[in-house]
């Protein structure tokens, strides 16, 4: 990227952020924990500018409702300069700099950014990288990612390459353990700024750390379930966590009507 896009995207972001300060978020670097944001602005000009798709879905699989498809994580992606890619890159280098959580930057590999269509349609937010993910930088690519691939290409029929995925916390939290209030509180301007750039109409939390965390509630997934919640425009959707129904497969049929409810509301064949 040429100095001048750099400064370019550079002013992008500190608008974000001016954003996300307007919108309750004071500063950037002492973000209070977030309630439910009064929006994921419009997009600008660019969201009429579709990019050809530049990488072809993982299988043949029916058509997906992505806008089209780049992923954000391939540098080749950004050739052509479509707009969203570069936006999302610099977010993952402020990602990647970042240093809020002491705990959590002492001890990962990397940050694991996310990944995925930035003209995706849907995303899914999990809670935060496991061993394998901070191993290699990408979300969901360990056991809970071989399920979360099955579920978004054989359960709801479309390429993972379509959808774009992300955590709560792009650090992973060492041993596993959940990610603490004041860390997704901290993580949630990249969320956010992810969340305005990607401009999904569905997003599908997995898991209550996930949908409490974004929607703002402190709810049992149980009550979250089932209903179609809202975060600004776009249409929310909670389900189990992957690796919860690796623990407790019986726990799948209810994890398949969830995502049957997002198809649904997606306009996407049952
Ligand atoms: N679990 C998550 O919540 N996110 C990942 O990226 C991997 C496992």
């Amino acid at each position: 990227m040429d100095k001048l896009s750099k400064t370019s995207l550079n002013y992008l972001l500190s608008e974000y952020l001016e954003d996300l300060k307007r919108s309750g978020v004071q500063d950037f670097k002492r973000a209070p924990r977030a309630s439910t944001p009064s929006r994921l602005a419009s997009r600008p000009s660019d969201s009429t500018a579709r990019p050809e798709p530049v990488a072809s879905p993982p299988s043949p699989s029916p058509s997906a409702p992505s806008r089209a498809r780049r992923d954000a994580s391939s540098p080749e992606s950004s050739v052509g300069g479509d707009p969203r890619v570069a936006e999302l890159r610099l977010i993952s280098e402020q990602v990647a700099q970042c240093s809020r959580c002491a705990e959590l930057a002492s001890n990962r590999t990397q940050t694991v950014f996310g990944t995925g269509d930035p003209h995706a349609e849907l995303v899914f937010i999990g809670e935060g990288p496991g061993a394998e993910e901070d191993l290699r930088g990408e979300p969901f690519v360990g056991r809970s990612g071989k399920l979360l691939t099955d579920m978004i290409e054989k359960g709801m029929r479309i390429p993972r390459s379509s959808v774009f995925i992300c955590n709560i916390v792009r650090c992973r939290p060492p041993g596993n353990r959940n990610p603490t209030g004041e860390e997704a509180t901290a993580c949630r301007p990249f969320l956010d700024a992810t969340l305005k750039v990607v401009a999904p109409k569905y997003i599908c939390c997995l898991g209550s750390i996930a949908a409490t965390n974004l929607l703002g509630v402190e709810s049992s997934l149980g009550r979250l379930r089932g209903v179609v919640h809202s975060y600004g425009d776009a249409k929310v959707v909670c389900t189990y966590h992957p690796a919860y129904l690796l623990r407790n497969p019986s726990a799948k049929k209810d994890a398949w009507q969830d995502l049957q409810l997002l198809m649904s509301e997606m306009g996407l064949p049952r």
